[in-house]
């Protein structure tokens, strides 16, 4: 009943792609109406001030840039990685790979036999700079007026006491330590202190609830679990320990028991004595992680030894643990962020996006540290306590680069430009968009009235697994096309191919895939190398397989389409229509379910659910709410169903297959496209969920 099962079936099963060229999805959704004909022709250039002072300034400057990335990686990545800090350099092969599963399993390896350590390069390595006395960190509470901030030296203070204290209670290098933190600078910090050890971190997002939180759990085994007592998001206050708490009983339940719950008590949203405890296991932060040196030695690892664990949702039931290396991770992330974002010392960055989620990794934590740049970290909700609170934040902290998402982008449009022009917003000179392709009319008011038409934009599209940018504009180096990724990173030779996994040429559509390996390239799932070889490297033999369909125009512009699996994307948050099955028919009234994304004004795509209940059930407004319910408690809030579709069946072949080709159309009110039916072991099911459209 529950989609899943082999990943590989997936790639026969696709979501259609656009006819013609996938720039007609590119723009569903379209809030302001707009001429989708000219699209690609729309040249917005950065100005010749602003090409002049960036890091690439030309197309032709690129261009040779990227030739030798690509002629002679070993050449231009050891160039790089020679000004960060190795203990010991690596070993002649600067990367060695093998992507083709019909030559054997799959491995990709950087400058392995090279021993460095990323928290000395993202912290300790800008203070012997003379940097230490620079901000590395703005925080911004939840209420505005509630801030904070740290210097590079006291952040580095906060690292080694954490850190120490993590080693005295028994972690060493290569234990997991699971972190379930809102955006505290304790976060980071939490982060750092793991990588300062060699222990391997695996944040999970602060929304999953206590199942979600359990089944990673299970899965890394983490010696400690590092979180807080409760935090407020906008009025609401959330108590994430007892998250924790019920987790880790399901986790004992499991056989997975965990000895230490270290508890960050964040005093702005719930005092000790309300907080349930358990002595013994818990262990109050500020009662020991202060007590300990402000000093600790470095533990140098291998290039290749494992930094972070970050689960990802994929075609099936069961997340996957994405793994990520040091050396290779580390080199990558600064120099995207360096060149997508044209860094600048005196820059002041802020990225919206969470921990929990690669971004936050990549490019809140990792990617700025290791270019010693000042970051602000905000705890809050975009839009509290109104929908202004992000130019308030940038006029205050005087924000030279916003990085976002269109999901956030299209709600701010909504709601008005007034909360947008009434603060200054001067400081701004770039601006970034992330998570899933942002269609041009959010592009156009971001750079229009976000930017007052002064911003390029860096769309930039990259994955989990892909570590960080993969397709980016440079923005002082060519002029971009309000919907596109435009051009390839350097070293990054992406491709894209028909069914039959043929590359295709010029202007095009297909799916997209990637040639060769690159620096931060995820090394396996972890576990199980041999879903990573099937999910990514068996479809399109001799690839990456993204999952991601893509169109190319007659300039060489990329344009991401979506995702062409079982992967939906809400709100830039990405989710497998599998687990969320999962969880409805988890109810005892569900019999069966089948999910589908469906278009949606802000989120980008909505999560749409065709239910069976059990024999004689009647449907109801109540059973509606407690299947939806069901979702928020197995997976968490942003999962929930934006629409449950009562299914007296669903359609499926003679061998049992739902086939989801006729339930998306059915979910976008496409009826008239809803192809051959004729397969189907009953057609008539299809009318019947028409008839059901409006329930
Ligand atoms: C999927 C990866 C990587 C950061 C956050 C999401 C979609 C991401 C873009 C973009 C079009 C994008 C893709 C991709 N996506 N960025 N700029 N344009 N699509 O990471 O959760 O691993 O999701 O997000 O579909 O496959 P993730």
């Amino acid at each position: 009943a529950v989609g899943g099962g082999d990943e590989l079936r997936h790639v026969e099963d696709m979501a259609d792609l656009p006819s013609g060229a996938g720039k007609s999805s590119r723009v569903k959704g379209v809030i302001l109406g707009e001429s989708l004909a000219s699209e690609e022709d729309d040249l917005v250039f950065p100005s010749r001030d602003f090409s002049q002072q960036a890091l690439v300034s030309s197309l032709q400057q690129y261009q040779e840039m990227y030739k030798r990335s690509i002629d002679d990686p070993a050449g231009f990545w050891s160039e790089i990685a020679s000004e960060f800090h190795w203990k010991k350099k690596w070993d002649s092969e600067v990367y060695s790979e093998n992507i083709d599963v019909s030559k054997g399993t799959v491995m990709i390896e950087w400058f392995k036999g090279a021993t460095t350590n990323v928290c000395y390069n993202a912290v300790d390595r800008n203070i012997e700079a003379g940097n230490g006395g620079k901000i590395a960190m703005y925080w911004e509470g939840n209420e505005p007026g509630q801030d904070g901030q740290l210097t590079y030296a006291q952040l580095l203070d906060k690292v080694c006491q954490l850190a120490n204290y993590l080693k005295h209670v028994g972690v060493s290098k290569g234990d997991a330590v699971v972190i379930y933190l809102p955006m505290l600078m304790e976060l980071p910090i939490a982060m750092l202190a793991c990588a300062r050890i060699g222990a391997i971190h695996s944040v999970v997002f602060a929304g999953f609830s206590a199942e979600s939180l359990a089944q990673r759990i299970i899965d890394c085994k983490p010696k400690v679990v590092i979180t807080c007592n409760a935090v407020r998001r906008g009025a609401k206050p959330i108590f994430l320990k007892e998250i924790v708490d019920n987790a880790l009983v399901e986790c004992s339940k499991n056989g997975v028991s965990v000895g230490l719950c270290l508890t960050y008590e964040n005093q702005l949203a719930m005092t000790r004595k309300d907080t349930k405890w358990q002595d013994g296991r818990d262990v109050w932060w500020q009662d020991v992680v202060p007590n300990f040196p402000t000093t600790c030695e470095v533990e140098w690892v291998d290039a290749e030894d494992p930094l972070f664990l970050l689960y990802t949702s994929g075609s099936t039931g069961k997340p996957k643990g994405v793994l990520h290396t040091t050396g290779g991770y580390m080199i990558y992330t600064a120099t995207t962020f360096k060149y997508a974002f044209d860094y600048k010392p005196s820059d002041i960055y802020w990225c919206t996006a969470d921990c929990g989620w690669i971004t936050g990794h990549s490019y809140v934590t990792y990617g700025p540290l290791l270019n010693g740049a000042t970051v602000v970290v905000f705890e809050g909700a975009p839009n509290y306590p109104d929908s202004g609170r992000c130019w308030d934040i940038v006029d205050k902290y005087k924000v030279t680069i916003f990085y976002t998402a269109p999901t956030l982008i299209r709600s701010l449009m909504r709601d008005g430009n007034e909360y947008v022009t009434r603060y200054s917003r001067k400081s701004l000179r770039i601006l970034g968009s992330v998570g899933e392709p942002i269609n041009p009319s959010a592009w156009r008011w971001f750079f229009n009235v976000v930017g007052d038409s002064q911003c390029p934009i860096s769309d930039t599209w990259w994955q989990t697994e892909t570590g960080g940018f993969m397709i980016t504009p440079l923005p002082g180096a060519w002029p971009q096309k309000p919907g596109s990724a435009t051009f390839p990173f350097f070293g990054v030779q992406p491709v894209i191919v028909d069914e039959k996994g043929k590359e295709i040429e010029g202007e095009c559509s297909g799916y997209l895939c990637i040639k060769k390996s690159w620096p931060g390239a995820f090394r396996t799932l972890y576990g199980d190398h041999d879903r990573y070889e099937t999910t990514y490297f068996k479809p399109f033999p001799g690839y990456y397989f993204t999952g991601d369909g893509c169109s190319r125009d007659k300039d060489g512009y990329h344009w991401l389409t979506g995702r062409v699996d079982d992967v939906i994307n809400v709100s830039g948050h990405r989710i497998g229509t599998a687990e969320i099955e999962s969880a409805l028919v988890s109810h005892p009234l569900c019999a069966e379910a089948a999910v589908v994304g469906v278009e949606h004004e802000v989120k980008g795509q909505g999560i749409y659910a065709f239910v069976t209940l059990v024999e004689g059930v009647p449907y109801s407004e109540e059973l509606r709410k407690s299947l939806v319910l069901a979702v928020r408690n197995q997976i968490g809030a942003f999962a929930a169903p934006d629409k449950i579709h009562w299914a007296p069946g669903l359609p499926k072949t003679r061998s049992g297959k739902i086939m989801r080709r006729i339930l998306r159309k059915i979910a976008s009110k496409q009826l008239n496209e809803l192809g051959d039916t004729s397969t189907l072991a009953d057609p008539s099911v299809v009318d019947q969920l028409i008839a059901l459209s409006d329930c």
